[in-house]
């Protein structure tokens, strides 16, 4: 049983969202970027029940439903029990249901914090979301056209439906046509892939605009916000990223990736707007517990539409 210190809450798990993070630290795949004491208990997504407070907590109540991503050096959200830090969570409201709350944070953070912190989108712009099918992309198309901007994704045949319900204005079926060859001038890019899409997303956006990326290499400045803040982090990141920055400056684009923060006052912002029935939180699967690995590996196969989610007893 984990043990609050006085600004933590513990929460009774009854819902833990399944993110790429997780198997890739996992595979030891972040290694560079963050080490943890093992053993260590996986999974940042959870939600549940407050069963008690450390003594300093003053936003939280024992019994209050809360969702969260917990904090990044700890983890711990697949298990019964869990600790969470005070401000990195928020109270679930009432329409929403624990499945749901727990497939919200690090997905729905990421979205809302590339698209208002990095990208500034605005009405009348033009953005591109590469891989908008899944996870964080479901969360992006729809935040993006909320503010009025123009998007344009890609997807398979599988998810083009999916993502032109939730707003896309023009969809590019990856598996027949390269991005970059369909679009131009657009004011800024959101990569949710890394690799060939994120070079292709320089040429696709105006000179001056920006490539925010969370699954390419970071860039130098990505160290001093990111995870396990080594000396010698920046230097990696500033090698590592050498070939993407170059990129960019041919396009005369601006780099930037982005280590998502946890954050209880953005995930309240994000459970009003699931409340206002303003954002749709699309949920591919849920599964119980005692079946995570099969749910990890789905996630893996990287194909599901929207999140995966797994929940601690039969709850709705
Ligand atoms: N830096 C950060 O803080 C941060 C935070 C969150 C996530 N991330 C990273 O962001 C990435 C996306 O996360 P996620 O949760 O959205 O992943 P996800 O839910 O696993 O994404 C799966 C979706 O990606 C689509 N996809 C796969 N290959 C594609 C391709 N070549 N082109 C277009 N779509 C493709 C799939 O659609 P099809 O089946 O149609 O192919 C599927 O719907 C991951 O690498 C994750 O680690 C980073």
């Amino acid at each position: 049983m984990p043990a609050p210190s006085s600004r933590q809450l513990l929460v009774g798990v009854r819902a833990a969202g399944l993110n790429p993070v997780d198997f890739k630290t996992r595979r030891g795949d972040l290694r560079v970027v963050q080490r943890y004491r093992l053993p260590v208990v996986l999974g940042n997504d959870l939600s549940g029940e407050v069963v008690a407070c450390g003594d300093q907590v003053r936003r939280f109540r024992v019994g209050e439903r809360v969702f969260a991503c917990v904090a990044r050096d700890t983890m711990g959200a697949f298990a019964q029990f869990a600790v969470v830090d005070e401000e990195l969570a928020a109270v679930i409201p009432a329409s929403i249901d624990f499945a749901t709350a727990a497939a919200i944070p690090v997905a729905g953070l990421t979205a809302l914090q590339a698209l208002r912190d990095e990208l500034h989108v605005s009405k009348g712009q033009r953005l591109f979301i590469s891989g908008g099918a899944g996870g964080v992309g479901t969360f992006a198309i729809q935040l993006a056209r909320r503010l009025g901007t123009q998007v344009a994704t890609t997807a398979s045949p599988r998810g083009e439906a999916l993502v032109r319900q939730l707003g896309a204005d023009l969809v590019i079926d990856y598996t027949r046509e390269r991005p970059a060859s369909v679009l131009s001038g657009f004011d800024g890019a959101f990569d949710l892939l890394g690799g060939d899409t994120l070079k292709q997303a320089f040429a696709i956006v105006r000179p001056g605009a920006t490539v925010v990326s969370v699954a390419g290499m970071p860039e130098p400045d990505a160290a001093s916000n990111g995870p396990g803040r080594g000396p010698g982090l920046q230097a990696l990141f500033w090698i590592g990223s050498f070939s993407l920055r170059r990129c960019a400056r041919r396009h005369g684009a601006r780099y930037r990736y982005l280590f998502m923060h946890p954050s209880g006052p953005d995930l309240s912002e994000l459970g009003r707007l699931v409340d206002a029935n303003a954002l749709e939180v699309v949920i591919d699967s849920v599964h119980s517990f005692e079946h995570i690995a099969d749910a990890m590996a789905k996630l893996e196969s990287g194909r599901a539409k929207g999140k995966i989610v797994v929940t601690m007893t039969d709850v709705p």
